[in-house]
């Protein structure tokens, strides 16, 4: 029969080849998904790299922030008025983007003292919460820090005072509270605090070196605080991190004081450019487009002994460099944040925004230009030279990884660390896990002893109280503490990531005389009455990071 076939071998003819057809279907499916998935990859991993290289118009002049005000009481104290407040900008998004600022709705003023002047700042607060302000890379007591412990209430005043204690520097000042400070700084709150050189009887080579070098505020020396935004497209700051960033937000947009597109009208022959790297986790390697040399003057903490000619200059989170540019007559000249080596395997350099290239400010020179004096030889200041590497009594080892350091994450009650008053230690300080981390130290200025070995580059034998964390390879310090002592009131070490920071990869110290004790433990402020902040106190609850709206 002619339908006895299928009956008599009823799976074997029939199936087979239907069973190998749905195998090759199988395995077109699973290949079609492979490739969508391998070609997704590429395009997340393509658009991973930012470039704006040619694509900033440089349409707005550069604000310089103003001077703070400041009075001299009878008993030599330099008093500032500072606060803290909410406002709008025109950050150049078609509208007003909400901001906030210091005596402004954006940033803040720039402080001016002398090297030994007796400072005091009256920081009021009209936020509608809790913040802090922290005088970042000054040498003062602890209860002065401005850190997590030293909180300013809504309508409260905070007075810290002080004596400065240290080389003339561009220093900053921006808020520290306990799990809110990438919020804080980036919505605006930062400023500049610039140490001048001490004048008379306590002056010395490094003092008298200033004389030579461009100082007029806003024309030849002039500050720039670099940060990256992003905006939701009605204009309101957005701090989502990028698809795949471990580091917090990468904004596509500069700002240089709070101007996007810059443009500096350069009316002398040299130009000296205070650079502060204001950004919560951007890494910025900067260098002019043409390719020139500049002359790196100063380091975190002061000035060099001698002018560095270089090319690039990188700067991780909190730092600041010092360099003065040579101009040519009617000339532009394009300063760029260029791609790096993070020395993070390739994927997270890519999503940490190591390949980005970012147009960050134009030099317009004047087609008639002041003449400039020439920059003087030495400079005097911190070198390669390192002091003291023999008397250090301790060598501390810093472990930072995921969200801690040696395993712990912050504590506001705990005091990881007790110093002695004037010492000078060793700290060892790793990166483990092939991230991008930087290690800032409250309270002084060290010197960068090696990398991973090897002596330190030359754009870190200053004064440092920052630094970037090659993966991996063990960056030693020497620093020497100050003579502050408070064995309850701790001073921080921290990732300056400000979204790590957050997170709790931060420690606290103290400085006691010598022979003291500390507790292991202090008491913290009642967080109930600090909204927003971390309730258990111990960073195990680390708040949102974006923005509330
Ligand atoms: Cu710039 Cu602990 O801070
Ligand atoms: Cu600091
Ligand atoms: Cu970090």
């Amino acid at each position: 029969m002619p339908t006895a076939r299928p009956t008599a071998h009823p799976t074997a003819p029939t199936v087979r080849p239907r069973r190998r057809r749905r195998l090759a279907l199988i395995g077109l499916a699973v290949a079609v998904v492979v490739a969508v998935l391998v070609a997704a990859g590429a395009i997340v991993f393509a658009r991973g790299a930012l470039s704006t290289a040619g694509q900033v118009t440089f349409d707005r002049e550069l604000a310089i922030p103003p001077l703070a005000e400041s009075r001299v009481e009878a008993d030599g104290t330099r008093v500032f008025a500072l606060e803290m407040q909410e406002g709008t900008t025109d950050l150049g998004q078609g509208g007003p983007t909400p901001t906030l600022g210091v005596n402004g709705s954006f940033l803040g003023p720039t402080l001016r003292a002398e090297r030994g002047e007796r400072v005091r700042v009256d920081v009021t607060s009209s936020l509608g919460e809790t913040s802090t302000l922290h005088w970042h890379g000054m040498r003062l007591p602890a209860a002065m820090d401005g850190g997590p412990h030293q909180m300013v209430d809504p309508g409260q005043t905070w007075s810290p005072t002080w004596t400065i204690d240290q080389p003339a520097a561009t220093l900053w000042y921006h808020p520290h509270l306990h799990g809110r400070t990438a919020d804080h700084v980036y919505r605006g709150l930062a400023g500049l605090f610039l140490v001048d050189p001490g004048q008379g009887d306590g002056a010395d080579a490094a003092d008298a070196a200033h004389d030579d070098l461009p100082g007029d505020y806003g024309v030849d020396d002039v500050p720039l605080v670099i940060q990256d935004k992003s905006f939701h497209p009605d204009g309101r700051l957005d701090d989502a991190p990028p698809l795949f960033s471990a580091v917090g937000v990468l904004g596509d947009t500069v700002l240089v004081n709070g101007t996007p597109g810059p443009y500096l009208d350069v009316t002398t022959e040299r130009v000296r450019l205070r650079l502060l790297n204001g950004s919560n986790a951007r890494v910025l390697n900067l260098g002019f487009t043409d390719g020139r040399d500049v002359a790196l003057i100063a380091s975190d903490g002061g000035l060099l002994s001698e002018p560095v000619r270089t090319d690039r200059i990188t700067l991780s989170p909190g730092d600041r460099a010092e360099i003065v540019v040579d101009v040519e007559p009617g000339e532009r000249a394009v300063l760029r944040s260029h791609p790096q080596d993070l020395g993070t395997n390739p994927v997270t350099a890519r999503f940490s925004g190591g390949d980005d290239t970012l147009d960050v400010l134009e030099l317009r020179a004047a087609p008639d230009l002041a003449p400039s004096g020439d920059l003087p030889a030495t400079l005097a200041g911190a070198g390669a030279e390192v002091p003291n590497v023999a008397s250090a009594t301790a060598t501390r080892a810093f472990s930072l990884s995921g969200q801690s350091i040696n395993g712990e994450q912050m504590d506001r009650g705990r005091i990881d660390e007790v110093v002695e008053a004037g010492a000078t230690e060793i700290w060892e300080v790793t990166g483990r896990d092939d991230m991008v981390h930087n290690f800032h130290v409250h309270d002084v200025q060290f010197h960068v002893l090696d990398v991973g070995g090897e002596a330190p580059p030359l754009d870190l034998q200053g004064w440092q109280d920052t630094v970037y964390l090659q993966p991996g390879r063990t960056t030693r310090l020497l620093v020497t503490f100050g003579e502050h002592t408070d064995p309850t009131t701790p001073y921080m070490y921290h990732c300056h990531v400000l979204l790590h920071e957050d997170f709790g990869m931060m420690g606290q110290f103290v400085v006691v005389a010598p022979g003291d004790d500390a507790p292991e433990r202090i008491e913290v402020p009642d967080d109930a009455t600090h909204p927003g902040h971390d309730a258990a106190g111990d960073g195990t609850g680390p708040r949102r990071t974006h923005l509330d709206h």
